[in-house]
């Protein structure tokens, strides 16, 4: 079973961007925390993917096509903006878990927009980076149904 992360836009900058909302924690840190859940949840493979680019995001997505059972998919800024990410993920049809690691519902109006989650099965605010380890759990019993 292979599991893909997709981080959005800014993701990169972990630690240094809004520690007061996104935490001091790096990207590598996060990298580290979706490694460790994967093992534990038993995917023989976790490859973790971050761009600042919608295209890329898409053409990752296009990628995964019949080679990735399941996605943990933190659009960031393209959240509220990207139908073509969206679009992407109803493509390919492989099972997706949306992750924010800020209670984005708490915050502005134009966060209370996502188009990704119309094509996820569950999704994940507010748990700071320990939100994709639940993410993965999710999505490992959502394979296992
Ligand atoms: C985010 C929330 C988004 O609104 C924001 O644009 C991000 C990060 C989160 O993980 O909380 O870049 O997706």
């Amino acid at each position: 079973m292979k599991a893909l992360v997709i981080n959005g836009p800014n993701l990169n900058m972990l630690g240094i961007r809004e520690p007061g909302i996104y935490g001091s924690d790096n990207y590598d840190r996060l990298v580290q925390i979706c490694q460790e859940a994967g093992a534990s949840q038993g995917f023989d493979e976790v490859e973790v993917f971050q761009s600042n680019h919608e295209g890329s995001i898409v053409d990752k997505i296009q990628e995964a096509y019949g080679k990735v059972d399941g996605i943990v998919i933190n659009p960031a800024g393209y959240t509220h903006t990207s139908v073509a990410i969206l679009d992407a993920l109803k493509a390919v049809a492989i099972p997706a878990v949306e992750v924010h690691i800020s209670a984005v519902e708490t915050r502005e109006d134009f966060r209370q927009v996502s188009y990704a989650r119309l094509a996820c099965f569950a999704t994940i605010t507010g748990e700071g980076l320990q939100g994709y380890a639940h993410a993965l759990e999710l999505l490992r019993k959502h394979l296992e149904k």
